[in-house]
């Protein structure tokens, strides 16, 4: 998809605020620090459109960013946010369950894991879970840049097996897309994962 326009129009912190008008969504989860936001701002070509930041929970609303005025991209907040205490938890999961809950035009999850770190037990126990809501899945393995080249493959891999997705060759739907939002790597892959189910 070429990004003719792309602007942050509001955020929602709690369920009377989600956002449905009849345009599709795709929604990008993960872990908390993992890159979602610079990864909705380098696949939108736009530098500080989501707010970064090195502090793990610098996206604590879900933020919705209107693309070409056709579809929703969604910053939702982080999960395993190591400091945050037990009420915090229990609001990602009320905020990122109600969005799921209550938007029925949400065509694609993202979902992201740290291409170093690999699929944690965290990440497999929410892909489980948002893999329960219907919308396709596509998992994006970012900081790819962090993993030499020749790795590539095998970390792709392990993360399959992690996930418990199955090799494509034996029928498994859901891809792997290694990607630097750092360098710009796998991005038009990733567009070409996203834009056969926009
Ligand atoms: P929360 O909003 O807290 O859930 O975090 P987030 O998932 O939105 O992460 P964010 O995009 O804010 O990035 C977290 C940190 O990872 C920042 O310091 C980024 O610069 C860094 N980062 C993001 N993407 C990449 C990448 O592809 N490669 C490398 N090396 N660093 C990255
Ligand atoms: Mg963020």
């Amino acid at each position: 998809m070429k990004i003719a326009s792309a602007e942050y129009v509001r955020s929602a912190h709690g369920a009377g605020d989600f956002l449905r008008d009849g345009r599709p969504q795709v929604a990008f989860a993960g872990r908390s620090n993992v890159g979602k936001s610079s990864l909705l701002n380098r696949l939108l070509g736009r530098k500080a459109l989501a707010r970064t930041s090195s502090t793990p929970g610098r996206t604590r609303a879900v933020n919705y960013f209107l693309v070409n005025d056709r579809v929703w991209f969604v910053d939702l907040p982080g999960y395993g946010f190591a400091k945050a205490g037990k009420d915090e938890r229990q609001r990602w999961a009320e905020l990122v369950q109600g969005y799921l809950e209550r938007s029925s035009e949400v065509v694609q999850v993202v979902l992201l894991v740290d291409a170093k770190v690999g699929a944690t037990p965290l990440d497999a126990q929410a892909f489980g879970y948002l893999a329960g809501f219907g919308p396709p899945l596509t998992v994006v393995a970012t900081k790819a840049d962090k993993v030499v080249r020749g790795r590539r493959g095998a970390m792709v891999a392990d993360i399959r097996r992690a996930l418990g997705l199955p090799d494509p060759e034996a029928g498994g739907t859901v891809p792997v897309v290694p990607v630097s939002a750092r360098t710009g790597d796998g991005v038009r892959e990733l567009w070409r994962a996203l834009d056969g189910r926009l």
